[in-house]
This record gives structure tokens, C-alpha cells and sequence, in this order.
């Protein structure tokens, strides 16, 4: 399985998001504001792992700062990462984590509280497999044997630190004998399902089958999908999820066809500060991602273009959220606190 953010030690690499499947390419990241870059060109992407990038960048932030004026960088490093990516709140999660742990280090010896938030980085990355693991092993069993799961975006190893949300439900369903086989949506108009998930999966031998956005609808109402694995940016108290913009109609469209609608996405997706949906900040890209594939125009100059990168997909879409502490279901107020406040391994 791919490796998608390394630490070297004073730094990071990362696959180059951007050119797979094209070439296997990789970044190397040498200062925070390198990391922040990588995080808004999309060279790394995905929640959980733009989570891991952003403690890590803290760290190497940490590592280069001028001792005396470490106070004055941490919060630079903190509000340079807040203008990155507003939508995935692992990014602030990870950060906040980080901020905590420096606060609480404070006055230390300059050495230690390098090597202490290098660690609790590193300690983010390690987590976020054993979360993924975790998430799988709730989640496989409401996968249906010899059915077809679809998927929409890439919430697979290259979106975390390995393994995957979404994608690592597929896999343990399928390491636990389950056969079944995947339909991965291109994802317009970044194509991290023709791109990602779909280069992510055949390099595991995992059976896929690549459609465009549109023909979803219509293989669900053929029987063709048993149901549909999604990961998530952001989840609201009520239930109400952020995710890759075209979510919300896959979601609509399974309700229609009586297709489970499963999210997967760990507690640090959780953003409980938002009652609902409505208030969570969805980002607007670049116009250029709409009107050029590859650099090629596809559209008349001039054009009006919108392009959010995110949805969000009403809590009454939702058959159930798959966490690493169990599986939520409606009302999801109730939910998802009590599984936020749970343990690994508790439930
Ligand atoms: O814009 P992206 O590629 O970062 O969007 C990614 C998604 O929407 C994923 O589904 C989500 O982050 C969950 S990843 C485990």
C-alpha cells in the first residue's frame, strides 16, 4: 500500500498527488510554509491526511524557529495553516493538538519541546492507521457479501496516513472474506476517482470499475450497487456531512433506490461546535479546474464558472456514520456525542 507523508527528520515527503496516476513523483518539504503550499496546490489532499501534513509542518516550524521567538512563530505556522484548506477540519484539528501540547510545554528547555511536538506528530500519522483499522473493522460487516460497493472521491490510504476511511472499509470487508468489487467515481473536476482511487485500488488488486459522476444514478437503479462507502471533510452535530462536492446527489440518488448511504470518517472529522450542515465553510477552487482538463481548455474563454470543492449531504441521506468507535445512526445529536467522547476499542 502506498506510503502517502514521510517524516525525514527534518522534514517531510509526500506522493505527488497531482501527477498520479501519470508518474510516481514525490515532494519534499523542508519548511512550514512548503507543507501549507503542498496542502493548497493538492499535492497532498484528503482529511486525515492534510491533518497529518499540518502537524508535521508544525513540527518543522518548531525545528527552525529561532528560540528565542518561538511563541511569535508557533502562532505564524497556526494562522498560515487556517488560510489553507477551510473545509477539512482535521487540518485545524491537528493544529489545535499541537498548539495544546506546546502550551503545555512552555518555558521547557528548547530541545525538548522540538522533540516533544515532533513526536506528538509523528503520533498523529501512527494514530490515524490504527483509526483507519479500526474504522474497517466497523464497517465491514454492513458492507453486503458479493455486491458492489460505490465510492465517490478518494477516501483511501492516499487521503490518510494509510489504509484509508472509505477505502479502508472496502478493505476489511474484503480481508474478511467478503467479495466485492468497486465502483469508483471519476470525481469531476479534480478526478481523484479516476486518478486516485482508481490507481489506489488496482495497485491492491482490488476489483474496480471506473464511471463518471453521472452514470451513478443509473446503475443504482439497475440493482447494480449494494451500497455506496464515502468519506467525509467535515460532520456537523446533527449528523449533516461535508464531503467531495457531488456527494450530495450520489446520496439522494441511493435514498431514491433504497441503496445504503455510509459515511466513514474518524471522531477528528467531528466538528460539534456546528449544530448543522449550514455553517460549515465550504471552499471555493479555482476556476481553471473547471474549464481546463490537463491544461487543455474545455470551455469558451471568458465563461462564468463556480467551482466548491465540497457539499453537504443532509443527515436524512445518511443510513449510518462508521467512526473508529463504532457506528452512528439517526438521531445522530445523540450519536455522535457519545461516540466522540468514546475510546479506542471501547465499543
Ligand atoms: O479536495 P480533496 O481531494 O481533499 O477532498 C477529499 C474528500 O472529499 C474526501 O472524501 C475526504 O477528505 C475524506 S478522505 C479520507
Amino acid at each position: 500500500m502506498v506510503e502517502t507523508i514521510q517524516w525525514t527528520g527534518s522534514g517531510v515527503v509526500m506522493i505527488d498527488q497531482t501527477r498520479l496516476p501519470r508518474e510516481i513523483a514525490y515532494v519534499t518539504c523542508g519548511t512550514y510554509e512548503e507543507v501549507a503550499e503542498a496542502i493548497v496546490t493538492m499535492v497532498i489532499r484528503g482529511a486525515p491526511a492534510i491533518g497529518v501534513a499540518a502537524a508535521m509542518g508544525v513540527a518543522i516550524g518548531a525545528l527552525q524557529a529561532d528560540p528565542a521567538r518561538l511563541d511569535q512563530e508557533m502562532e505564524t505556522i497556526r494562522a498560515r495553516r487556517a488560510g489553507t484548506r477551510p473545509t477539512a477540519v482535521n487540518l485545524f484539528w491537528a493544529i489545535d493538538r499541537m498548539k495544546s501540547l506546546y502550551a503545555s510545554l512552555r518555558g521547557r528547555p528548547v530541545e525538548e519541546i522540538r522533540a516533544a511536538l515532533v513526536e506528538e506528530a509523528l503520533r498523529v500519522k501512527a494514530e490515524d492507521i490504527q483509526i483507519n483499522r479500526a474504522m474497517g473493522a466497523h464497517g465491514a460487516p454492513l458492507v453486503p457479501d458479493g455486491k458492489t460497493v460505490l465510492t465517490h472521491c478518494n477516501a483511501g490510504a492516499l487521503a490518510t496516513a494509510g489504509y484509508g476511511t472509505a477505502l479502508g472499509v472496502i478493505r476489511a470487508a474484503i480481508e474478511s472474506g467478503k467479495k466485492i468489487d468497486v465502483f469508483a467515481d471519476e470525481t469531476r473536476p479534480f478526478l481523484q476517482g479516476a486518478r486516485l482511487t482508481a490507481w489506489e485500488l488496482q495497485q491492491d488488486g482490488i476489483p474496480v470499475t471506473l464511471i463518471t459522476d453521472n452514470m451513478a444514478g443509473w446503475f443504482m437503479h439497475q440493482g447494480r450497487i449494494g451500497c455506496v462507502v464515502v468519506g467525509a471533510d467535515r460532520i456537523a452535530a446533527n449528523g449533516d456531512v461535508a464531503n467531495k462536492v457531488g456527494t450530495y446527489s450520489v446520496a439522494v440518488l441511493a435514498k431514491e433506490n433504497g441503496v445504503p448511504f455510509y459515511v466513514a470518517a474518524p471522531v477528528s472529522t467531528l466538528d460539534l461546535t456546528l449544530d448543522s450542515g449550514a455553517r460549515i465553510p465550504i471552499e471555493e477552487r479555482a476556476s481553471k479546474e473547471v474549464t481546463e482538463v490537463f491544461g487543455v481548455p474545455v470551455a469558451p474563454e471568458g465563461i462564468a464558472v463556480r467551482n466548491p470543492a465540497f457539499d453537504v449531504t443532509p443527515n436524512r441521506y445518511v443510513t449510518a456514520i462508521i467512526t473508529e468507535h463504532g457506528v452512528a445512526t439517526a438521531p445522530y445529536e445523540e450519536s455522535l456525542r457519545r461516540l466522540a467522547s468514546a475510546k479506542l476499542g471501547e465499543n
